[in-house]
């Protein structure tokens, strides 16, 4: 029978780039949904972004718009790395919403009418100049252990100590640098000491298969023994001014941003319920026999395995069926560093041309359901990806599709065949293996299924098949090539949770309906008419990741770079000279088409051309690709024109060439112009399409 199961993602702040930490986890659950989905499941993911609090206000500020212009901006970055990646949220909406704020009323209104609501006041650090009161990430002093200075309001990053902002010697609010004033105010507290929130929390975290037991194990030591009462009371208010939704009761006090965050959950359900037809407390309500999971960072387990189901049971809501924590991601072994560039944003991945379903397959190979940290080395992707996917995989349907094709009009002989029987009947334990999470070894059989598929093809050499006369040489590369290609179909449907766009190629190719699970029990029958083959993947060269840390080094350095920072800088660029003389090497005085088809050309419209202050060669080209704003590019081409006379015009510019920073700002791409050996033989020449080319358009 299918299973009703929601599922979720954390939301991610509305202040900040999608990154490749990030991805573990939407990656991670978007594979596990599309499985759920595979197997005939009701599965709906929702997600939403993070949207309110003081950062968000600041930055907003800091930006001179309003905070619903930042989170709408935000909004659509967010929205476009996600699709870029493949991730396919049935809602992705956010917290700032009228669902959200009623959902969070509700709750607070519950919770409060059960008794678990009090107000009192403490003492908190305010800043007379900004006139607000300061979180503790926004005050910073001297450490009260070692005396370093500069150190943030919550623990010390000299020697490691854990404080509270009073502590700190010589406080000074980060955002105004003013001295800040003990105030009095009243908070609302949510009454996790209740003895019915301890007692509910103790039985919860420890129900068979809610948490995993290295979160299982944590939980004990935040609730004590039995009998021990060491859970506090939440704080669940902020003051004004704050970007949130204020408290029905209590005017100029707001619901804390991590009071109404994961109610976006339920905001962003309640949202897609709307839009597709669903019940809302089928889903939501004690008592639901739907599932309800959330896909975690191991971080912020205490918001979701205390807080959060202590919250929905008191206000008369289902609880989490279970919670999936997962690790940090490390690259290259240590924690993303923005001077080695390996603090890579997802919009820069995409940029630089690398297909996202490589990462999707090198983190599934990494994941196995558990808290561990996973670790993108970059070496190791560009060699599992290359091996696994274009050798093993691929490699099966490009060796014989084209002799189907060629020789058989596209059509299939029987693919009954008894080797294909165990490839068949593993779609029981790699099912098993996705539904534990655990992708690794899911894709582990995969392989050597994919390796026992190959050994096949190489002892029967439909290449040498072909080249011979009669019959039954047809016969044999007929029967050879169609039981590949139904090996390669089963392949397919094992990989098409990891790898859903390929997928949808290799549908296309073989000219089937999407594949399901149920899939795996059919066979391409004789006479099933496939495709042409076209590429599926190409390998990664390895300068792209070269590019790619390159890009990341540059945009998020400080536009002088430190000392050590351009020692750095140095290292890789001879990296990447390094690189670039080896591929010189080993190039063929042609390119393929797929070589030409990796440049992405388009055309352009220059909207705006300005000359650039201090730069002899220079003009700033402001470029319309049909995108939501328009490009910055820096082109050498002052020598040959007066910015004035270019705007209006359309040229044809590389879409994809990772982004630049230079002295003068980001060049987002590249203006395409002939010239001469030198400027002395022929001046500059800017390209210009024939009248009717819009801009956006591909040129190719
Ligand atoms: O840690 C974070 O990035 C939070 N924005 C996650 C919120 S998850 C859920 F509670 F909404
Ligand atoms: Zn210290």
């Amino acid at each position: 029978m299918s299973r009703k199961i929601l599922v979720t993602s954390a939301l991610p702040y509305a202040n900040g780039a999608i990154h490749l930490g990030h991805l573990v986890e939407y990656i991670q659950t978007d594979i596990w949904v599309r499985f759920q989905k595979m197997r005939g499941n009701e599965c709906w993911y929702v997600c939403a972004d993070d949207t309110h609090g003081t950062p968000i206000m600041l930055r907003a500020e800091k930006e001179g718009i309003t905070p619903e212009a930042l989170i709408e901006r935000v909004h659509g970055e967010h929205s476009r790395d996600f699709a870029g990646f493949n991730v396919g949220f049935d809602n992705y909406y956010t917290t700032h919403s009228p669902e959200t704020r009623a959902c969070a009323e509700d709750i607070y209104g519950k919770l409060k009418a059960a008794g678990l609501i009090e107000v009192r006041t403490i003492e908190q650090y305010y800043d007379p100049v900004k006139q607000m009161f300061l979180p503790d990430r926004f005050i910073k002093g001297e450490c009260p252990k070692c005396g370093a200075k500069d150190q943030y309001g919550d623990n010390c990053e000299s020697c490691g100590a854990a404080y509270t902002p009073n502590d700190l010697k010589n406080p000074y609010s980060a955002v105004s640098g003013a001295k800040p004033e003990l105030r009095n105010s009243d908070h609302y507290f949510f009454k996790l000491s209740d003895p019915k929130c301890q007692a509910f929390l103790r039985r919860w975290t420890r129900e068979a298969g809610r948490l995993q037991p290295e979160a299982s194990n944590k939980m004990q030591e935040w609730l004590g023994a039995e009998g021990e009462n060491k859970l506090t009371d939440w704080d669940i208010s902020r003051d004004s001014p704050y970007f949130g939704f204020e408290i029905p009761d209590a005017p100029g006090k707001y619901f804390y941003v991590w009071l109404d965050a994961p109610i976006g959950y339920l905001g962003s359900f309640r949202n897609f319920c709307g839009k597709q037809g669903l019940n809302f407390d089928d889903w939501w309500k004690q008592g639901s026999n739907t599932e309800l999971y959330h896909f975690i960072g191991k971080d912020i387990l205490y918001f979701h395995a205390l807080f959060w189901p202590a919250e929905l049971e008191h206000a008369g809501y289902r609880t989490p069926s279970k919670i999936f924590a997962h690790g940090f991601l490390t690259v290259d072994g240590a924690k993303m560093s923005k001077s080695r560039g390996t603090f890579i944003t997802a919009e820069s991945y995409l940029k630089t041309g690398l297909n996202p379903e490589w990462l999707r397959y090198y983190y599934a190979a990494k994941l196995n359901g558990t808290m561990e940290d996973i670790d993108l080395n970059l070496e190791d992707f560009v060699a599992r990806v290359n091996s696994d996917l274009v050798g093993k995989y691929v490699n099966i349907a490009s060796r014989c599709a084209g002799f189907i094709s060629k020789k058989f009009d596209g059509k299939l002989a029987s693919t009954d065949a008894a080797w294909l029987k165990p490839l068949r009947d593993a779609a029981e334990n790699i099912a098993a293996a996705y539904e534990d999470r655990d992708f690794g070894r899911a894709l582990r059989e995969v392989m050597a299924l994919a390796d026992a598929a190959n050994v096949v093809v190489n002892d029967r050499k439909p290449w040498e098949l072909a080249k011979q006369e009669g019959e039954e040489a047809a016969a044999n590369l007929h029967a050879a090539c169609s039981e590949a290609i139904e090996a390669f179909r089963l392949l397919t449907l094992y990989l098409k949770p990891a790898l859903p766009k390929v997928a949808e190629a290799v549908e296309a190719f073989l000219g089937i309906q999407p594949l399901t699970w149920a899939d795996a029990a059919t066979a391409l029958p004789a006479g099933h008419t496939i495709n042409a083959y076209s590429h599926l993947m190409t390998r990664i060269d390895p300068k792209q990741v070269v590019a790619l840390v390159e890009a990341n080094k540059e945009s998020l350095a400080p536009t002088e770079p430190a000392p050590q920072k351009h020692a750095e800088k140095q290292e890789k660029a001879v990296a990447v000279a390094t690189a670039q003389a080896e591929a010189a090497k080993n190039a063929d005085a042609h390119i393929s088409i797929d070589d030409f088809m990796k440049v992405e050309l388009r055309i352009a419209k220059i909207v705006d051309a300005g000359h650039v202050e201090g730069a002899e060669k220079l003009i700033r080209l402001s470029l319309d690709i049909g995108e939501e704003k328009p490009r910055q590019v820096f082109a050498g081409i002052k020598s040959a024109y007066d910015p004035a006379a270019l705007v209006g015009r359309l040229t044809v510019m590389v879409a994809n060439l990772a982004p630049r920073k230079m002295k003068f700002g980001m060049s987002e791409g590249m203006v395409l112009a002939a010239s001469g050996a030198d400027d002395k033989t022929g001046g500059i020449y800017i390209l210009s399409p024939d009248s009717g080319a819009q801009p956006g358009m591909r040129v190719k």
